[in-house]
């Protein structure tokens, strides 16, 4: 491999974990448990529940997939050896729009609280400048400056940044301890009456789309992000040891803190009190008195979701780069600065990115990166059954425990949280496949086909 195509390895397990947990914890909990609560009342913890139950089967394939596999490129890449090129082109049109989407979505939960906490502080923006036409603004100007804070900070350099990442990650969970420890002493069981106002499943063709599962559909967007570790396998300096403790690790912490904080949030304030807000949690704090709490929650949200941004930034320039490598997309892209950077990359991604951000709604973004998420959580899940059946004696550092219960969990759940979607949401997603499709027959297809000649013939 050409050495300018090639990235440095210089990420150890506790970047890793710290990626993981960085890439995990962040708007779906400080921002998309309003939303599920509205679909889904007290019962958003259930939703919770399920959403983190079917990532989990997804995480424990992608940890086992990912050690035998260690690739940057994550389920693209893995799609590749076990399915072939059109279907791993399928799952990288999944994986593009998941990283661009999860993006613009946390950069969107970003100006939320940045904008709550400039207002907190007698220096508020006009509403024009904090939201997108729909919602009645102009442009989300915050959003969009955040996006290109991050992609300052990747092009500075890989190493640096994730350092950075690690003790922003330690400021985001001592705030989500501030919020429980604020908010549990006011406990009140009867915010908790009735428990599921909205059903199971998503109502009937005529209705909105709300339940259980709707809020599930949406609150998933919470529990995924370790699959950005793997992005990074390339970069790892032992790459089968750190990803399964990285990806596993981080899984499980967010899971936990997860389920309490959304006990906490509703046992304080009840549930239409802070469905829909763009900064849920720090309302909550205000509401029962604790206008300080709702600050520091709001500041360190400032200062701490950029890692989010920061992980999936990452994630979607290295999947850009694999695909380019292979020579499904123009291969110029794929160039790695001295630095070990990729920088047009990052440079079109920050484009690409702050236009969702700065005009679409939250709600939108995070409904389609959830379908990309869900499409890439079936093919991983799928990868590592078949490579089970296929090739049985190969070393497997990460062995997932009861193979075949938790990849057929991690598929079915995966369908049911995808047709759970807003059908706005689905119609979207596979008019982005189709496009996908016909691009790869127009061009990917060839141009593959000629980049692998070039290598061979070198
Ligand atoms: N899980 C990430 C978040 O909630 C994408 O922001």
């Amino acid at each position: 491999m050409p050495e300018e195509h090639r990235l440095k390895q210089s990420l150890s397990w506790p970047h890793l974990v710290a990626l993981g947990v960085g890439a995990i914890v962040g708007t779906g909990i400080l921002t998309l448990i309003g939303v599920g609560a509205g679909k889904a009342g007290p019962a958003v913890i259930l939703s919770f529940a399920i959403a983190g139950l079917i990532c989990a089967c997804a995480a424990l394939a992608y940890a086992e997939v990912a050690t035998m596999i260690p690739a940057s490129g994550s389920a693209y890449t893995y799609s590749y050896v076990v399915f072939g090129e059109l279907l791993a082109w399928m799952v990288g049109v999944a994986l593009i729009l998941e990283y661009t989407l999860v993006v613009s979505a946390v950069a969107v939960g970003w100006s939320g609280y940045a904008a709550g906490f400039l207002n907190s502080v007698g220096m508020g923006l006009p509403d024009a400048l904090v939201k997108g036409p729909e919602l009645g603004g102009i442009v989300n100007v915050p959003a969009i400056f955040i996006i290109v804070v991050v992609a300052g900070l990747l092009i500075a350099g890989t190493r640096e940044s994730a350092t950075l990442n690690a003790i922003l990650v330690v400021i985001k969970m001592l705030a989500l301890a501030l919020f429980i420890a604020v908010a549990l002493p006011v406990f009140n069981a009867a915010h908790f009456e009735p428990f599921m106002p909205y059903g199971f499943p998503r109502s009937g063709p005529s209705g909105s789309e709300v339940g259980v599962m709707a809020a599930a559909a949406i609150i998933f967007f919470a529990f995924y992000g370790f699959d950005a570790i793997a992005t990074a396998a390339e970069e790892a300096k032992n790459p089968s040891r750190d990803l399964a403790i990285g990806i596993v690790g981080s899984m499980l912490v967010c899971v936990v803190i997860y389920m309490v904080v959304a006990a906490a949030a509703i046992g304080a304030v009840a549930y239409t009190g802070f469905a829909d807000s763009p900064e849920p949690l720090a309302l909550i704090l205000r509401e029962i008195g604790q206008p300080w709490a709702a600050r520091v929650l709001g500041a360190s949200a400032v200062i701490a979701l950029p890692t989010v941004i920061l992980a999936f930034f990452y994630g979607q320039s290295r999947i850009f780069f694999t695909v380019a490598r292979d020579g499904l997309l123009p291969s110029r892209l794929a160039r790695v600065s001295g630095r070990g950077t990729p920088v047009r990359i990052t440079i079109f991604t920050a484009i690409v990115t702050s236009v969702f951000a700065g005009l679409i709604p939250l709600t939108s973004i995070a409904a389609l990166a959830n379908a990309g998420t869900l499409a890439a959580f079936v093919a991983v899940c799928a990868a590592m059954l078949v490579m089970r059946v296929r090739e049985p004696g190969r070393e497997r550092r990460f062995r997932t425990p009861l193979p075949w219960l938790v990849g057929t969990v991690g598929i079915l759940g995966c369908l049911y949280l995808f047709i759970s979607l807003p059908n706005r949401t689905q119609l979207f997603f596979v008019t982005a496949q189709a496009i996908g499709i016909v691009l790869y027959f127009i061009y990917g297809h060839g141009a593959a086909a000629r980049s692998r000649a070039t290598a061979a013939g070198a």
